[in-house]
């Protein structure tokens, strides 16, 4: 499964067999070039999750690398801070208890008619054990289905709605005033989709999936369970451990992620932002509704 590909801004390594790369020689303070955007995008297409080691990097350089790499893909549900319409901190105190944002598997907004491409997450602080983000591969995913199965979900339409994703408060991590606002938020996206640049098929699945379309949710749950166990089997999984300095970025569509929460006593500190992706594309070529 070894799929390396020679870089020539960077050097990159595997993490797994199917998913992840670590990515060292590379100072993103000082090159922003378009050529070292357009190879991030490359690798990012090709393995999904990209951990860019020993930047230096203050909320402004953040904010630089995700106006080099594309549009801000907007976020509904978080305040952005003071300064940056496009950034948000992820902060966890040494004394919160509870949930940790993003825990169990999920895809950052894939309610929204057009989720999120590229997700950038930066460590500012990071615990010295712990702390560290899980992914998983929904192109490995897919790829391991049976004809049988790839060939019945081939022209499935299925519905993510909004409804679930009204939480609690994590720690100081603002909620919009209008946040209320997406509980009505339902979007039809193709369950099998191409990625756009490489063409590779991928299972669009995610933790808010309320119902296939046509089908009952008695019939959508055992189907959308199947496939949401497979899409987190281990041998599809990353695993990015984070040191500070790191800026990690996924191909937010393509994989499913969940923060790990075992790290009481420590502070964790996030810089995150979000670049514009796409309308997802069904692999059959038929479009789902608007
Ligand atoms: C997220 O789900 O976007 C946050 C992941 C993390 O903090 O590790």
């Amino acid at each position: 499964m070894a799929r390396e590909t020679k870089f020539e801004r960077f050097q990159i390594r595997q993490m797994t067999g199917t998913i992840g790369a670590e990515i060292t020689g590379l100072d993103l303070a000082r090159d922003r070039s378009p050529e070292t955007m357009a190879d991030l995008k490359r690798a990012i297409h090709r393995y999904h999750v990209l951990a860019i080691r020993d930047q230096k990097m203050e909320l402004e350089d953040v904010h630089q690398v995700r106006a080099a790499l594309g549009p801000f893909s907007g976020n509904p549900v978080h305040e952005p801070i003071d300064g940056y319409d496009d950034l948000m901190i992820l902060n966890r105190e040494p004394d919160e208890t509870g949930k940790v944002i993003g825990e169990d598997w999920h895809m950052d907004l894939a309610w929204l008619a057009k989720p999120p491409g590229i997700t950038m997450l930066y460590g500012h602080e990071v615990p010295p054990v712990g702390g560290d983000t899980c992914f998983t591969s929904l192109e490995w995913a897919y790829r391991s289905l049976s004809p049988a199965m790839k060939a019945m979900i081939e022209d499935f339409v299925v519905v993510h709605s909004g409804k679930g994703v009204l939480g609690q408060q994590y720690g100081s991590v603002k909620m919009r005033a209008d946040v209320h606002k997406i509980a009505s938020f339902e979007v039809e996206h193709p369950l099998v989709c191409t990625d756009p640049v490489t063409g590779e098929r991928y299972l669009f699945v995610s933790s808010v999936i309320d119902r296939i379309k046509g089908f009952t949710p008695a019939e959508t749950r055992p189907i959308i369970d199947y496939l949401f166990k497979v899409a987190t089997r281990p041998e599809f999984n990353c695993r990015l451990r984070w040191a500070p300095g790191t800026l990690g970025m996924w191909l937010n569509p393509c994989v499913m992620h969940t923060a790990i929460n075992d790290y009481p006593g420590y502070r964790r500190t996030m810089y995150r932002s979000t670049i514009e992706g796409w309308t997802p594309i069904a692999a059959s070529g038929k479009r789902a509704a608007a």
